[in-house]
Order: structure tokens, then sequence, then C-alpha cells
């Protein structure tokens, strides 16, 4: 049976994302560092924003788990010999969130599925990075890779419990816009850039 994460995307990474990122190790791993930073802030907030829904039982050990990642790539960013820093946002994450309903409840049914989708893209493109990577990378990225499977199906869980309908219409739409930001040409180079 397929990954949730290939069944969600619409399309494959860019070769030429690939290309650039394995002669960026440094920023690719400076800015993934970034992206788990940011994936357990969205987790928290998501839990402070709906105390009623008790999405703290499922998103708090997952926002824990995301800052432990985060801890384990400054630890090798160390190791590498580059410098943690802050990097200006690429427009990803933003691109999504405008896509998104202003209005309750569908403004949480789209972010629930727009946090699947990131963390589907994170897999992905993991897979993809994987074979080419120097063995330093090549087993943490695996780690990675099952827990960001995992979570990308947490998303999805979390919407069907809370909202028993059906999101495979509106993950259809959300997907082409991830698609279409991923298929583009970027001038800033990231985790989820466009190539
Ligand atoms: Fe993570
Ligand atoms: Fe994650």
């Amino acid at each position: 049976m397929s990954n949730t994460w290939e069944i969600i995307l619409s399309s494959p990474t860019p070769q030429a994302w690939i290309d650039r990122a394995l002669k960026s190790l440094d920023l690719l791993l400076i800015d993934h560092a970034h992206c788990e930073k940011k994936a357990a802030t969205s987790a928290i907030s998501l839990i402070h924003k709906y105390p009623h829904f008790n999405l703290a039982k499922l998103l708090s050990p997952l926002a824990r788990e995301e800052l432990l990642h985060f801890e384990q790539v400054l630890k090798l960013i160390e190791k590498q010999g580059y410098q943690y820093k802050n990097l200006k946002s690429g427009k990803y994450a933003q691109t999504l969130y405008e896509s998104s309903s202003k209005t309750e409840p569908n403004r949480l049914k789209d972010t629930l599925i727009i946090c699947s989708l990131i963390e589907a893209r994170s897999c992905e493109r993991f897979h993809a990075l994987i074979p080419h990577l120097p063995n330093s990378l090549k087993s943490f990225y695996s780690k990675l890779y099952k827990a960001e499977a995992r979570h990308c199906d947490i998303y999805l869980d979390l919407y069907s419990k809370i909202f028993n309908d059906d999101w495979s219409i509106r993950l259809k739409e959300l997907s082409a816009v991830e698609s279409t930001f991923i298929n583009q040409k970027d001038k800033l180079f990231r985790f989820h850039s466009g190539y």
C-alpha cells in the first residue's frame, strides 16, 4: 500500500531542486532546522487556538518530537562545521495559508490539510535526497523520514476525528496550490522552495 504522502502530493520534487540542494547542504540543513522549529510552533499554536477540540493529546507529543528534531539538526549543523543563523523565510507556507479559508470551521479544516501537505512534502524531499546524501546525513534523514510520514497521517486523522467529513476534494485543491509553488523557479533556495 502507498504511503499517505505519496497519495496526497500532486507532483514530485523537480530534479533541479534536488541538484540545488546537494550543492547547498549548509543552507539545506540550516533551513531544515528552522522548519522543525516552525513545525513545533504550528502544533502549539493549534492547541492554543482550539482548546475545545482536545488537540493537545496528539499535537503536544508531535510538537515535542519536532523540537527534538530541531535539536538534532542543530547538532548536525555544528558537526558539519556550519553556522546556525536566521534566514529570510521562503513563501511556501505563506502561499498555502493565503489559500486557506478565513472563516471557521473551514479555516481549521484547511489548516489541518495544509499541515499534512507540508509534512508530506518534507517526506517526499527526504526520500528524494537520501540516495544522494553523504553517509553522515543518510541515516539521520532516514529516521526523520519515518517520523514526518507519521505526522502527515496525524493531521488528516485529526481532521476526520473532529469533522467526520471527507477531506479529499479540498485536499486536491490545496495540493494543486502546493504543486504549482514547488514547480516554479525560486530565487530563494529553501527546504520547501521552488527550484
Ligand atoms: Fe520533524
Ligand atoms: Fe513533522
